[in-house]
């Protein structure tokens, strides 16, 4: 039994779409109710002394989603800044962004910069949004600047390591995720964090986002301190103390 709560909690929150359409409500109706579950889960994690939630937001994908959607879950998220920010300040919470956030609509741009500036030195739950965000598209990123590095003489090919790597993803300096949650019970990773999930622990729940509350963030926690980490060791190796 792993007796630690994860330092890092990553969460696909999938499903905003279908738990409306059960409904006969708009998708829209869905992504807000979402927003409620957003809130619970953060105030939760704060709670728990969770270092880090990493909520994927909106991927870069998302954006050839049909123009209304993509326009109201850009006001939604602007709407949430503003109205979170007494709560994140509350609860000591410190706001970052992953991905292109400069390919939000400059209004919301400005209100996440705000909201960014207003908490940055809050030291308890990092909330980290993914917006605009692509696993992969991180990684090219990455292998831009460390291109550029080598051929200004910055840095040496051989001295290009993993460590080299992770300080150049939009992810630096934020642990790898301990837990990845995904909602709606779809089996798949959809482009977010691809190289920091190297060895994370899969917890997918067939509930949709909407409906994902508290306590089910406890029994994904719970779920997850039962797990053996064994990060490519036996079972024998991982008790006689691990790496
Ligand atoms: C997740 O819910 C929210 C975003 C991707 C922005 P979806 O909108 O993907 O909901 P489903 O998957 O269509 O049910
Ligand atoms: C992943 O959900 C992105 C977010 C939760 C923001 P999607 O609904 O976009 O993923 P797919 O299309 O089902 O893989
Ligand atoms: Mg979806």
């Amino acid at each position: 039994m792993n007796k630690t709560v994860p330092r890092h909690i990553a969460v696909i929150m999938d499903g905003n779409g279908r738990w409306a359409r059960e409904r006969g409500l708009p998708r829209i109706a869905g992504h807000r109710a979402g927003v409620a579950a957003v809130r619970s889960v953060v105030e939760e994690c704060a709670r728990h002394g969770i270092g880090y939630l990493t909520l994927f937001a909106f991927s870069r994908e998302n954006w050839q989603r049909p123009g209304d959607e993509v326009t109201a879950l850009m006001e939604l998220l602007d709407i949430f800044l503003k109205k979170e920010l007494a709560t994140l300040k509350k609860n000591n919470v410190r706001l970052k962004t992953i991905g292109h956030s400069d390919d939000l609509p400059p209004a919301v741009l400005k209100t996440l910069k705000s909201v960014e500036t207003d908490t940055r030195s809050h030291d308890g739950l990092t909330l980290v949004l993914a917006l605009s965000y692509s696993g992969k598209q991180d990684i090219v990123d990455a292998v831009r600047k460390i291109c550029e590095k080598i051929s200004s003489g910055e840095l040496a090919l051989e001295d290009v390591s993993e460590i080299t790597v992770e300080e150049h993803l939009a992810t630096k300096g934020i642990p790898e995720p301990d837990l990845l949650i995904r909602t709606s019970g779809e089996m798949r990773v959809s482009n977010f964090l691809l190289w920091q999930t190297a060895y994370t622990e899969f917890y997918v729940t067939d509930k949709f986002w909407p409906d994902f509350s508290a306590d089910d963030l406890k029994e994904a926690i719970d779920e997850f301190r039962k797990r053996e980490r064994r990060y490519g060791l036996t079972s024998d190796q991982m008790k006689a103390g691990g790496k």
